[in-house]
């Protein structure tokens, strides 16, 4: 089918109209743009029928593969049947059955409270402003701190944005957030003199991923619960990348034995068709909000769309699927495939590191991988490579000069020498010129 004056139409209209994140608009308004019409399994296709592996799980979201036909007959019956209730003030049985299902994801149920919202902001903001209250709401409002650590992200709204530290992204908002210490690692938090006065640390287990998919040391992340319960702090982990089966296990928290007092999920959660998030606490922190209303222990927080009926069901479809179709069991082989096939990036003259945990991967692109000397920031040779790629039928997008490869887990294996192969292509076709 010939759909190119529908692309020249709807590229101006998009020009003319639209603003789109992370993005500089100067640039986007220069090109045509990439118009995604259809996703099935691994793929997307655009507006002129041209079909790319989904290499960055559409902003690292989709699990199960696009257009899975039990999430989409899930939302579908879902929509007919109840599209949306407030949550405030009333509640469905799909919100109440998926809270069931989430609190015995982890064994024992050690975080049996769960408080919905729309994103991954959203769910860290709710952490924190839960965490903030608490120690309020405990006799301790000395505890008004929070700690993070260089490179992390944890969303854009302004309490979550508080915690980031990337300087592109928040420098620029410093001064109308929550207070924060960043540290560069466990070593400097240790050695931080006002332990007392932190409320919560937060951190993304065993990864950092808008870092450019930083690894964290191998039992860092049980010491840094054990530094916790030392000092009393909260640890909010914050798994909106890294759940729903991303790192090899359902949570990267899991693969330390650790357990937070408060929990972030997003993203993979209704396997990345619909937006929700989730909050997950200790009943001990749930306890604390309780009194009566002269008491003033309400948590006032929420959103209009809070546990929206066909995210919902999404949601409880995507755990019906990592059951009946095995997905983590599935995965494994297709992670250890991916290692294999990364080795063909490895002679590259360009490529340094190649990090990968579970079925996410950051490869480092430099001029000089030897010395560590990158290629100028500003020449964009991530995002140029990740441009080229689109040629070889892959999609991705990098972070810096990190190129991300973490597609759905439903990709074939044939479909990920093809992506690596794609890769390989476009750094050649980028950086040998
Ligand atoms: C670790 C982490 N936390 C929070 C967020 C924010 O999620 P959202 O974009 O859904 O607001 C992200 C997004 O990439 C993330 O990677």
């Amino acid at each position: 089918m010939n759909r190119s004056w529908e692309t020249n139409d709807l590229a101006k209209a998009d020009h003319q109209h639209l603003w789109h994140p992370f993005t500089q608009q100067q640039a986007w308004c220069a090109e045509e743009p990439l118009i995604i019409v259809s996703g099935s399994g691994a793929t997307l296709t655009d507006s002129r029928d041209r079909c790319y592996i989904d290499g960055n799980s559409s902003i690292w979201t989709n699990i199960h593969g696009h257009a899975h036909p039990k999430i989409v007959v899930a939302v579908s019956q879902q929509l007919a049947a109840l599209d949306h209730t407030s949550f405030l003030g009333t509640t469905h049985p799909k919100a109440i059955e998926l809270a069931e299902r989430l609190v015995h994801l982890l064994p024992g149920a050690p975080l049996p409270r769960v408080f919905f919202s729309d994103n991954g902001s959203t769910a860290v903001e709710a952490a924190l402003k839960m965490a903030l209250q608490y120690w309020q709401l405990r006799g301790h409002p000395g505890r008004i701190r929070f700690a993070s650590f260089s490179g992390a992200y944890h969303g854009d709204t302004a309490g979550a944005a508080s915690v980031g530290a990337i300087g592109d992204f928040f420098d620029r908002f410093s001064g109308i957030h929550f207070q924060a210490e960043h540290f560069q690692n466990l070593e400097e938090l240790k050695s931080y003199s006002h332990p007392e006065e932190l409320a919560a640390v937060i951190i993304e287990p065993l990864i950092q991923g808008a870092a450019g998919m930083r690894l964290w040391p191998k039992g860092m992340l049980r010491e840094l619960r054990a530094y916790c319960h030392h000092h009393g702090i909260l640890l909010i982990l914050d798994e909106v990348m890294t759940g729903f089966g991303r790192t090899g296990t359902l949570f990267a928290c899991q693969q330390e034995e650790v357990l937070p007092d408060l929990l972030c999920v997003a993203k993979g959660i209704t396997g990345g068709t619909l937006p929700l998030a989730a909050t997950l606490v200790t009943e001990e922190i749930y306890t604390a909000f309780l009194g009566t209303t002269e008491e003033q222990k309400t948590f006032y927080y929420g959103h209009s769309y809070t546990a929206n009926p066909p995210a919902c069901a999404a949601a409880l479809a995507s755990l019906d699927l990592f059951r009946e179709e095995r997905t983590l069991d599935q995965l494994q082989p297709k992670i250890a495939h991916l290692s294999e096939s990364l080795q063909s990036l490895r002679n590259l003259p360009w490529v340094g590191e190649i990090r990968q945990c579970g079925f996410i991967v950051g490869i480092d692109i430099l001029l000089d991988p030897k010395l560590h000397f990158p290629f100028p920031w500003e020449q964009l040779t991530g995002a140029k490579i990740c441009t080229a790629a689109r040629n070889h039928g892959l999609l991705t997008r990098p972070v810096r000069d990190t190129l991300v490869l973490m597609p759905p887990f439903c990709i074939t294996l044939q479909q990920l020498d093809h992506a690596v192969e794609a890769l390989r292509k476009a750094i050649l076709e980028v950086c040998a010129y």
